[in-house]
């Protein structure tokens, strides 16, 4: 029913963007149910989940959801950096093309990064953090990985045409990547944590690769105080099954093998602003993504049914990191080094 009517395009927006901010105050409640003891209870299910199996499950559904979509169509959707990750939207910044920078810039100043280090940049999507580095830091070396072909191949191109050769992209899934030992200064990952489940086991993975004095940089999306997973909902069934919530103070529950050393937040309304530019760059070129999806061996029906999708999903999570003035919905960043 949502899937044919957001394909003939018949839902309004205000529409949907009244039925997102009724979401957002329903996820809340939701999330509170039954007082703190049931809270709390809750909290410890789910701190069992993410330090028990493996540490990505169903790792080829996010990769049908998002990754493996063709490079051009998230050069339509995304900044030219192809950051797909929240952005920084400084007072006076217009540009998308800015906020990706800014982030990015702000991200290399927090994680310490600094010219000669070897640094993995985990989860390394169309390459936007992979390739900043080889550019600012001529001497790095660097290695991106993600799950992904088709980003490899994308970020090898772009590594070729701008002669970068500090720079080496791995296609692995989490589970099996295995770098050597003491190998990296720093592990940096962004909006990648938010795909995993097990994080104690990665994180104890993650120590290991690191030098003695190396650190590791997370980036997540987060809640400012309520953790969850993405089960039985529009969103979680097309665009992020097996997906998790983090909340603000979740990353403190994982200092085993990695000390929190510092974090930091990012107000909500800098998500939504790159949201909203994500969205308003796919309504300017519908018809060629439109057209692409098609050459894929898609319908114009089918076609017209993925992109209503996507517009959903860019105009429903605007409203949510813009809820309440963006003190709900967050962006998390943590900075782990190794304990002693
Ligand atoms: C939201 S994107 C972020 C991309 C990039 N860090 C950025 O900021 O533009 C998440 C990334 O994690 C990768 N990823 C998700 N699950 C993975 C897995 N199991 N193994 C390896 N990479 C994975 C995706 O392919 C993608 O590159």
């Amino acid at each position: 029913m949502l899937d044919a009517g957001l394909g003939r395009g018949i839902v309004p927006d205000a529409a949907l963007r009244i039925g997102s901010r009724y979401g957002a105050h329903w996820r809340e409640r939701h999330e509170s149910r039954g007082g703190v003891e049931e809270q709390e209870a809750r909290l410890k299910a789910l701190l069992h989940r993410m330090t028990t199996g493996p540490i990505a499950e169903v790792p080829e559904k996010a990769n049908e959801q998002h990754y493996e979509l063709p490079a051009e169509f998230l050069g339509i959707v995304l900044g030219p950096r192809r950051k797909y990750s929240g952005c920084l939207w400084e007072p006076g910044t217009t540009t998308l093309r800015q906020a990706e920078e800014d982030m990015l810039d702000l991200t290399c100043k927090r994680a310490g990064v600094r010219d000669g280090m070897r640094i993995l940049d985990l989860g390394c999507g169309w390459g936007s953090l992979s390739l900043w580095l080889a550019e600012r830091y001529p001497n790095a070396r660097i290695t991106g990985v993600s799950n992904s072909h088709g980003q490899r191949e994308w970020i090898e191109a772009q590594a070729r045409e701008r002669g970068f050769t500090n720079l080496e992209i791995i296609t692995a899934d989490v589970n099996d990547f295995a770098p050597q030992a003491g190998e990296f200064d720093r592990v940096m990952s962004i909006e990648m944590f938010e795909h995993m489940r097990n994080w104690q086991e990665l994180i104890r993975r993650i120590s290991t690769w690191l030098k003695d004095d190396g650190k590791l940089f997370v980036h997540v999306f987060s809640h400012r105080t309520l953790p969850y997973l993405f089960e039985s909902t529009w969103a979680a069934e097309r665009f992020f099954t097996a997906g998790l919530m983090p909340s603000h103070d979740l990353m403190t529950r994982f200092q085993r093998d990695l000390q929190l050393e510092d974090r930091w937040v990012v107000n909500g309304t800098h998500y939504a602003k790159t949201l909203v530019a994500w969205l308003a760059q796919l309504d300017a070129r519908a018809e060629e993504a439109l057209a692409l999806l098609q050459s894929q061996g898609r319908t114009r029906r089918q076609a017209q049914v993925l992109l209503g999708g996507w517009r959903l999903f860019l105009l429903s999570t605007d409203e949510i990191w813009r809820y309440q003035q963006g003190d709900r919905w967050l962006v998390s960043h943590y900075l782990l080094g190794k304990r002693g």
